[in-house]
């Protein structure tokens, strides 16, 4: 190792940017940054070592130390928004709020309203309106929103921090950009958040079926499937026949499809889907996924008829308790409902109410997110 070391004192740029780009990829980043380091020695406009070095301290979280050198480098390439959307990122990590929104809009802006952009600025202003309160971001978003009035990532993040009551429902683009992007992390990030709704749902269905002594294999559609968490807690279960899974997400419907569980995967909304025809399954299940509706009317009027008699719909759901509205659209763009919304909404459509159990969903920034696991069963009248 001290061998390497000297040759570094030699070698020339070309080499050094290699090993250090080899480092990098290695995610062995501190090595990496002693190489970059050293060509800025000798030649300290090389616009590659500049780059990496700015990302390389990026990724150890030395954001304080990236700025300097995405600052360089947007000197030099000022019309690539990744650059800014880093910064924006560093800014924000580091407290320097203003800047963070300033340059994620500028991203937004350079890239002509690409998805990834906007999402960093939607993650951006909700991340500072946590920070320094809702008034500081609104003037952005009223700009963001008033410059791109077709984006649905601009509509969804204005509409949660501007109430409006007619706004009832996600935007599809902003959720099938929002899962594209997440798609390969998902599950790791929601592992570290505690999120056990999907083993929930299967385990609450597990001992209702036990307690009734069921032996027949149950025909599932798994709503939102994501992943697939549904279909790899459901599969396990003996009540299990073949799991379908609907989803807008072309990339979560990927990751659902590694796992081999679900007999049919479908890429589609879920009221479109759901429209089409009348399925006959004997469950339906929907995991952390009502939180991206607002109104539950139409949803569960569609649940219904794709059920069989006496099917079963099973579902968590986020509990409001910011106010008395039915259902509201907080800054982390996901709607709260109250329990008696709910309740009144499966009653209107002749389900029972089998089981509720209160819940923390998952946490997020550290706090708990409260909500209920619900089973509740078509073409019964006693609900309580
Ligand atoms: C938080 S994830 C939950 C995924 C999975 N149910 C689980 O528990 O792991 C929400 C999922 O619902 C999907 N989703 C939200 N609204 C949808 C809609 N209108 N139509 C189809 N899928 C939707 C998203 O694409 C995303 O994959």
């Amino acid at each position: 190792m001290f061998e390497f070391w000297y040759k570094i004192k030699t070698a020339a740029i070309p080499v050094l940017l290699k090993w250090g780009n080899d480092f990098y990829k290695q995610k062995r980043y501190d090595k990496a940054i002693k190489l970059y380091k050293r060509i800025l020695k000798t030649d300290s406009k090389h616009f590659a070592a500049r780059a990496n070095l700015a990302t390389a301290y990026f990724e150890t979280g030395d954001f304080t130390a990236s700025i300097p050198y995405f600052l360089s480098i947007i000197q030099d390439d000022f019309s690539n928004p990744w650059w800014h959307n880093y910064l924006a990122q560093s800014y924000q990590k580091t407290f320097v709020f203003d800047l963070a929104l300033d340059e994620a809009f500028l991203a937004v802006e350079l890239s002509k309203g690409a998805k990834e952009q906007e999402l960093n600025l939607a993650y951006t202003i909700y991340e500072t309106s946590d920070e320094k309160g809702c008034e500081f971001i609104k003037p952005l978003l009223k700009k963001w929103y008033q410059k791109y009035p077709e984006s649905g990532i601009a509509k969804q993040c204005y509409k949660s921090f501007f109430y409006d009551k007619n706004f009832t429902c996600s935007e599809t683009k902003y959720v099938e950009s929002l899962f594209d992007v997440f798609a390969p992390d998902f599950e790791t990030v929601l592992h570290d958040l505690n999120y056990q709704s999907p083993q929930d749902i299967a385990d609450i269905l597990d001992a209702h079926f036990s307690a009734v002594g069921n032996s027949k294999k149950m025909r599932i559609l798994d709503l939102g499937c994501g992943s697939g968490l549904c279909g790899k807690y459901l599969a396990a279960k003996s009540f299990c026949g073949d799991i379908f899974g609907v989803d807008l997400s072309a990339q979560m419907v990927h990751e659902a499809s590694k796992k081999n569980i679900y007999k049919q995967l479908i890429k589609d909304d879920i009221i479109s889907f759901l429209s089409k025809e009348n399925f006959g399954f004997d469950i339906i299940v929907a995991a952390d996924v009502l939180t991206y509706f607002g109104a539950l009317d139409s949803i569960i009027n569609l649940v219904k008829k794709s059920l069989n008699n006496e099917g079963i719909f099973a579902f968590s759901i986020s509990q409001n308790s910011l106010n008395q509205k039915e259902f509201f659209l907080t800054p982390s763009s996901r709607f709260v409902h109250t329990l008696s919304y709910v309740k009144k909404v499966l009653q209107n459509n002749d389900f029972a109410m089998l089981k509720i159990e209160d819940k923390v969903l998952r946490t997020e920034g550290g706090k708990d997110i409260k909500g209920y696991i619900i089973m509740a069963q078509k073409n019964k009248k006693n609900l309580r």
